[in-house]
């Protein structure tokens, strides 16, 4: 796959990367920029359980990568004043080894468990009553001879975050008392955000930059945290260091990142829709051939933020462009595709 800087994966390899994320990721809801209305039902929820001397109800955050799904499950554990244990859906392989994190927890501490929609059926099960009754099931033996145990659980909250509601089983969506989506960051957000990152990293960057920045960061926090990482190099290289409004312009140029934050993988998807398929509407298998990715780097990465500022459209009969995507790549829809994008 080509290496996007627009991607919003995190890249598990980049290491320098991953420390100054520890160093920028906000820790507290007050540094938790946007995101109101999540905000808001968390601390009622919060207050509410350190009122009552319980655990936070099992949270459930779902929504587009790089949004701040991780972050928050730190934030509600500082708020929450608990420890936090981080894993993942794939890392836990066999329902043993979910057994054995689940009883090494302490009342209240929280269970962060990132892709919770790859979780395997065997383990997800075990989770079912974890969740309900803070008991744990497991079978001794094998055959005839197999009995069952229960054990009892230390009162823990759940946090699950995956980028897909879709892939996840009823009975384990069910199971979570608050069910939350993160929403794409309003521009002026990530505009904070970046200005936020800059003084921790003392970068300089003017307001008009950061507004640029902001405005080509796919409106989620992550990308506009390397894209200030990328445009500070090219001002450290190529200047004074500090990035000012032309700064920013020519370093988002020499990226090839346009003014919509698009990237010329995005722009391929959009003019291959356009050439092959007349606008469309065209199947995701279609699309992931087109650009050699898989589906789900697809429905993933390319569609939410295409989808969020109209450059693509789902349809019962799959993805198509529409007015402002041929506007956006200056051209002209011929007869057949206009009919498509009117249809
Ligand atoms: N609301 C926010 N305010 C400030 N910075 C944020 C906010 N949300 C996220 N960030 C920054 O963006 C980065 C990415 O956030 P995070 O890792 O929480 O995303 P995620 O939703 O868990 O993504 P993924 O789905 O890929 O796991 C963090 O390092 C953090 O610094
Ligand atoms: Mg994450």
């Amino acid at each position: 796959m080509i290496e996007r800087i627009v991607n919003p994966a995190t890249d598990d390899k980049d290491i320098p990367e991953q420390e100054i994320e520890q160093t920028i990721r906000p820790r507290d809801f007050a540094n938790y920029i946007g995101q109101d209305r999540l905000k808001q039902n968390l601390q009622l929820a919060i207050s509410a359980a350190k009122k009552r001397g319980e655990p936070l109800d099992h949270v459930l955050l779902y929504g587009p990568p790089g949004l701040g799904k991780t972050t928050m499950a730190t934030v509600i554990a500082n708020e929450m004043g608990t420890t936090i244990r981080v894993t993942s859906g794939p890392a836990i392989e066999r329902a043993g080894d979910l057994a054995s994190i689940l009883t090494n927890l302490q009342d209240n501490d929280i269970l962060f468990i990132d892709e919770i929609h790859r979780l395997h059926r065997s383990v997800e099960e075990v989770l079912y009553s974890a969740m309900e009754d803070f008991k744990l099931d497991i079978m001794l033996g094998k055959g005839p001879s197999a009995r069952s145990l229960r054990l009892d659980l230390p009162r823990f909250t759940l946090i699950g975050a995956t980028t897909r509601t879709g892939s996840l089983a009823a009975p384990l969506r069910d199971r979570f008392g608050l069910v939350h989506r993160l929403e794409f960051y309003r521009p002026e957000e990530v505009r904070k955000i970046i200005e936020r990152a800059a003084k921790i990293l003392s970068i300089k960057i003017d307001k008009k930059a950061a507004e640029t920045l902001a405005v080509r960061a796919r409106l989620t926090p992550r990308i506009a945290n390397r894209l200030l990482k990328r445009v500070r190099d090219y001002a450290d290289v190529n200047g004074d260091g500090i990035i000012d409004h032309l700064t920013g312009l020519k370093a988002l140029e020499l990226l090839e990142i346009d003014e919509l934050g698009l990237d010329p993988a995005d722009r391929m998807l959009l003019t291959a829709i356009i050439e092959n398929h007349n606008g469309g509407p065209v199947g995701v298998e279609t699309l992931a051939a087109l650009t050699g990715d898989e589906r789900g780097t697809i429905e993933d990465f390319y569609e939410p933020y295409l989808m969020q500022i109209g450059l693509l459209e789902r349809t019962p009969r799959g993805r198509k462009v529409t007015p402002k995507t041929y506007q956006h790549l200056g051209r002209k829809p011929t007869t057949t595709d206009s009919q498509q994008t009117i249809l």
